[in-house]
């Protein structure tokens, strides 16, 4: 377990007491003995594992979708395991030596995201194009990150979107719509154009495009945070899911970290599975798939609608 950190009395950063450490750590499957794993032992779970020791054990096409959010091509130490930078074509081996084997897992008519910043996607997208249909990749605007005085400041990434059958795939655009304040209220006969009035001020829903900057990197007063050093937002992870699961399906994230997908898969009704290497991190996941159960608010996600970064339904 890390060490405790002095933190300020409004920082909501989850973290964990030693009894809860080992509670969690109880929960967490390792499936060390089996050879094959059955589908109805995974669901619902976090896997505890190196994935290159279990990916092939895994039951196939049992996923709807599966969100990876891989170590980029950058030094990165996640507590303990440091993960580092290489040339691109060894990036590239890297990524080649998991991703077929995950695909395997997808449903025949699944969808699969998958992250990454400006300097891996080039590898990102090769990898996407030998084994998938690439339909789109999507640019997240973050705000979050060191600016440099010989560089631009790196603001954005892509999330790849690929599916199997690119004739058969499920995608529910109706669920992720954004409100948007209306700058410039235009009105017919005296009547707003496709957009409200309301108390709070002029509103339009729009359908969402594939630049995404609504989404705010978790931070240590929201109740998402953990000091995972990538976590992804909830309200990010619940777009995919929105869109690209249906209700009561399964989510899969081979490379789990503090849980994001597997909460918010759990907050809006779907099915999950995760695995990560990191022990204090499947607990993370877990204390807080134990903390959905009594609250499955996604900040910036609020009666059925996406609202904008900063919005009064913050973001
Ligand atoms: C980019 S982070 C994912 C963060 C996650 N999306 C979240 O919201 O917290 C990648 C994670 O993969 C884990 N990881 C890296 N290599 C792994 C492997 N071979 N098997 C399982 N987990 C691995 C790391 O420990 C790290 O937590």
């Amino acid at each position: 377990m890390t060490e405790k950190k002095e933190r300020a009395g409004r920082n909501r950063t989850i973290t964990l007491t030693e009894e809860e450490y080992s509670f969690f750590s109880n929960r967490v499957s390792t499936f060390k003995e089996k050879n094959r794993i059955a589908p109805d032992e995974i669901i619902n779970t976090t896997i505890h594992h190196n994935l290159f020791d279990v990916m092939d054990r895994l039951p196939k096409q049992f996923a709807d979708l599966i969100i990876i959010d891989p170590p980029y091509n950058l030094t990165k130490n996640f507590n303990g395991f440091t993960f580092k930078s290489s040339s691109e074509n060894q990036y590239l081996d890297y990524l080649r030596s998991w991703f077929p084997a995950i695909v395997s897992l997808l449903k025949p008519n699944g969808s699969l995201y998958l992250c990454g910043d400006w300097k891996c996607t080039s590898a990102l997208q090769h990898v996407m194009e030998e084994n998938l249909t690439v339909l789109n990749r999507i640019t997240w605007q973050r705000e979050k990150g060191r600016g440099a005085l010989s560089n631009w400041k790196n603001g954005m990434e892509d999330i790849w979107f690929g599916v199997k059958d690119a004739k058969n795939y499920y995608f529910n655009v109706e669920t992720v719509k954004q409100k948007r304040k209306v700058l410039a209220p235009y009105r017919e006969n005296g009547k707003p154009k496709d957009w409200e009035e309301t108390s709070d001020g002029n509103f339009r829903l729009t359908y969402p495009s594939n630049f995404w900057d609504d989404i705010s990197v978790p931070y240590w007063s929201m109740p998402e945070n953990t000091d995972h050093p990538t976590q992804k937002p909830e309200k990010l992870i619940a777009k995919l899911i929105l869109a690209s699961c249906p209700e009561g399906g399964i989510v899969f994230d081979p490379f789990l970290g503090s849980g994001t997908t597997s909460v918010v898969a759990k907050k809006l009704g779907r099915k999950f599975c995760g695995i990560e290497m990191n022990l204090e991190y499947c607990c993370w996941a877990e204390k807080r798939l134990q903390m959905a159960e009594s609250d499955n608010s996604i900040q910036g996600y609020t009666d059925g609608v996406f609202w904008e970064r900063n919005s009064k339904k913050k973001s």
